[in-house]
């Protein structure tokens, strides 16, 4: 047995004790049992790369977790973070405010489209979909709307993990346990995949447009008055890369619209370049009324959130004595000074090394190497749109999830590579200043993983 408990080499299949350092850690969306008989510990990280606890350099395939898109160890937000934390290392949030928290607000309605003025700081992604939902809510309240308190989600769509983004969020393994506890008074849309009609589409597909008009049965049968907000990932991520289908998103824009309902884009994938544009909604040329994100605003380098909304729900909101919060929520952390100065610098070095414009130019060559995996005999599916793509492999018989794992693991020890797997649907995310050549050596190493595996 080897003597540095985080040399996996040394012991990939005993159960360690304490002492070995990797138990006391209950890892999320881990199978914690399977990863402790062999942990995959990474200890540094530089630019494309990432350094692994037995000393080798990986090639990073997902950017962090949909996060390093500008690459790990930026200059530019290592040295802000590093001068912020010596200057202003927290301010109180509630009642107080900090200079970069204004600064990187004002920015981001500037990136945002037209009509969008205000953002509210959250932590994370699960944060900013429960502070839209929440946002959405008051919104009607305030307007004497009080009677709008459903929400709406979308089959297959992730919203993280908080109840409210778990209630409207339509992964079934996220949901089933916690059952009973979701929230109240939510429905869903279905979701826009089916194989016999978008298997190995190219970018968007021309089927499922008019998945969007099950709004209108919703509408129907809850009465749409009652309906707050429609929320949607405007490419489900995490679920697997699912590209709206042409016209999908226009027309729920639309349903919305006549029947009064807020939408709200989840955004914490889709901002920041990963599809070639600030936001999503810019790319597809539909606006909702609230945008959530997260992840590429600091470039994963410090946890932060953000909800932007248009003008008039901020104003809407601005009533009551006005010695009172207008919104009775918050966190000790929003806006933290720390991340809002990863955020500047981060947004700063996208507009000065033209991050969007370099992703959107990769497109077309990330989608034909991930397209070329489409003739293997394990592939059912291959998705993609901007610089998100999916391989769907077919499960096991009798072992769903074994496989994408085991691919997973493979092109870590065996390829030194780093690909994110969500049971067997293998997902990419590369840096969107990713050179072609390292594009075409990551499929290359992963078909060699799939070909290596059951
Ligand atoms: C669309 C979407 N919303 C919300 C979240 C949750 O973000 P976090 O993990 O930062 O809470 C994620 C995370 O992947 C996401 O993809």
């Amino acid at each position: 047995m080897a003597s540095d408990p985080m040399d996996p080499h040394g012991d990939h299949n005993t159960s360690r004790s304490n002492q070995g350092g990797i138990h006391a850690h209950w890892m999320p969306f881990t199978s914690n049992r399977d990863f402790k008989r062999a942990p995959r510990i990474l200890t540094g990280a530089d630019g494309h790369h990432y350094l692994t606890s037995d000393g080798r350099q990986a090639y990073d395939a997902f950017s962090g977790l949909w996060t390093t898109g500008l690459g790990h160890c930026h200059p530019r937000i290592v040295e802000a973070v590093s001068r912020q934390i010596a200057t202003l290392d927290y301010a109180m949030s509630f009642q107080m405010g900090n200079d970069k928290a204004f600064a990187l607000a004002e920015r981001l309605t500037a990136l945002a489209p037209a009509g969008f003025g205000q953002v509210f700081f959250t932590n994370s992604g699960s944060e900013a979909a429960d502070t839209a939902l929440k946002i959405a809510l008051a919104h009607h309240h305030a307007v004497g709307d009080a009677a709008r308190t459903r929400l709406i989600g979308r089959e297959r769509g992730y919203h993280g993990v908080n109840f409210g983004g778990l209630s409207v969020g339509g992964i079934a393994a996220n949901r089933k346990v916690f059952g009973a506890s979701l929230l109240p008074g939510v429905d869903h849309l279905p979701h826009t995949m089916d194989l016999d009609h978008t298997a190995f589409c190219r970018g968007q597909p021309d089927w499922g447009a008019h998945l969007a008009d099950d709004l209108s049965r919703l509408c129907a049968l809850h009465d749409p008055a009652t309906i707050a907000a429609v929320i949607v990932e405007p490419v489900a991520g995490s679920t697997g890369v699912l590209p709206p289908p042409k016209g999908y998103l226009e027309r729920l824009r639309e349903l919305c619209t006549q029947h009064g309902i807020l939408l709200i884009f989840d955004e914490v994938i889709t901002a920041f370049g990963r599809v070639g544009a600030p936001f999503a909604a810019e790319r597809f040329g539909v606006v909702p009324d609230i945008i959530t994100t997260a992840k590429g605003l600091t470039n994963g380098a410090i946890p932060m959130g953000a909800v932007l909304v248009r003008k008039e729900i901020y104003e809407a909101l601005m009533t009551g004595p006005e010695q009172l919060p207008e919104l009775f929520h918050g966190y000790t952390y929003s806006g933290h000074p720390v991340a809002a100065a990863a955020g500047l610098a981060t947004l700063e070095a996208y507009e000065q090394e033209g991050s969007f414009a370099q992703a959107r130019a990769l497109e077309p060559l990330f989608e034909d190497a991930l397209h070329d995996l489409a003739d293997h005999p394990k592939v059912i599916d291959v998705r993609n749109f901007g610089l998100m793509g999916a391989i769907e492999l077919a499960p096991r018989w009798g072992a769903p999830g074994a496989r994408g794992l085991e691919v997973h693991k493979s092109c870590f020890w065996d390829e030194d590579l780093i690909v994110r797997n969500g049971g067997d649907i293998l997902q990419f995310s590369p840096f969107l200043n990713a050179k072609p050549d390292d594009i075409a050596m990551t499929f290359d190493k992963v078909r060699r993983a799939i070909d290596r595996i059951d």
